[in-house]
């Protein structure tokens, strides 16, 4: 309720420094379908093991490296919407005041112009080695064997996002780790907070001192986190919890 805006509002233009997780809600309202929502998530069409998996894909190459085409032909139409624009402008204002963690791998925060995202699962949009998580030498030289070589070093390519059971890349984590232990605001935005480690960042937060403020429109395994519960949209909470904090 506005009450709670006004509060928050308040907590960020208090804040010192804030870290902020988001997930695939946020990107909801640009059209991008999300993993758990009923009936319209991915995760409602298909069977995360068989399409987020190391194992998944070496079984199935061609059904995953099509899956993720067809998740990047997605992106060629959708644009970054309020809440991504909004925490962009922010991070633009008060350089080095907000850190943005995503769980996100559609690049939308970075082309809404947010600098410095730690990209916690990767991105849609590379590939890597399959056999070692090397960054590919070429990514625009992929043959059509599946799993798809690279032409120039001949190394065998998958997407360059973490699937279930792997590791999350240990720079890009240790960062986010240090963002959500230095916060005194922590804005969790668009997460169901099903999967870890990203959603143990919340914990972390909270374990030193943060307050933590969710924004859902649904409830979310990190509810019991939160210090405010803004139960709204993204696009239509965070321009107003960031934006006139301009000031
Ligand atoms: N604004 C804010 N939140 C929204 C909106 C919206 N417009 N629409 C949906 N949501 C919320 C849903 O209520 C849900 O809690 O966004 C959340 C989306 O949850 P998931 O689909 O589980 O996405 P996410 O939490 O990002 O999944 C985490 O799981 O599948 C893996 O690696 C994948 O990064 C992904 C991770």
């Amino acid at each position: 309720d506005d009450g709670d805006l006004a509060r928050v509002r308040g907590w960020v233009q208090a804040a010192r420094s804030i870290a902020v997780l988001t997930g695939a809600g946020v990107s909801a309202e640009s059209g991008v379908p999300t993993f758990r929502d009923a009936q319209t998530g991915y995760w409602a069409q298909f069977r995360a093991e068989d399409m987020a998996t190391d194992a998944g894909f070496r079984a199935h190459p061609q059904r995953v490296w099509d899956w993720y085409t067809h998740r990047r032909a997605l992106l060629a139409h959708v644009q970054p919407n309020a809440a991504h624009r909004a925490l962009a402008g922010f991070a633009q204002l008060h350089p080095g005041r907000l850190t943005l963690i995503t769980q996100n791998v559609d690049g939308l925060h970075q082309a809404a112009g947010s600098p410095d995202v730690l990209a916690l699962h990767g991105d849609l949009c590379a590939v890597r080695w399959l056999d070692t998580p090397q960054p590919c030498c070429r990514e625009d030289r992929v043959s059509d064997e599946r799993p798809p070589r690279c032409k120039v070093c001949g190394n065998a390519l998958r997407p360059a996002v973490v699937w279930f059971g792997e590791s999350l890349p240990p720079q890009v984590w240790s960062q986010a780790e240090a963002a959500v232990r230095r916060c005194d605001l922590m804005l969790v935005v668009g997460t169901a907070g099903a999967v870890h480690p990203a959603a143990g960042l919340a914990h972390t937060a909270r374990a030193a001192g943060a307050r933590v403020v969710i924004v859902n429109p649904q409830p979310s395994a990190l509810d019991a986190l939160a210090h405010c519960l803004l139960r709204g949209t993204a696009a239509s909470v965070l321009p107003g919890v960031l934006g006139e904090a301009t000031g």
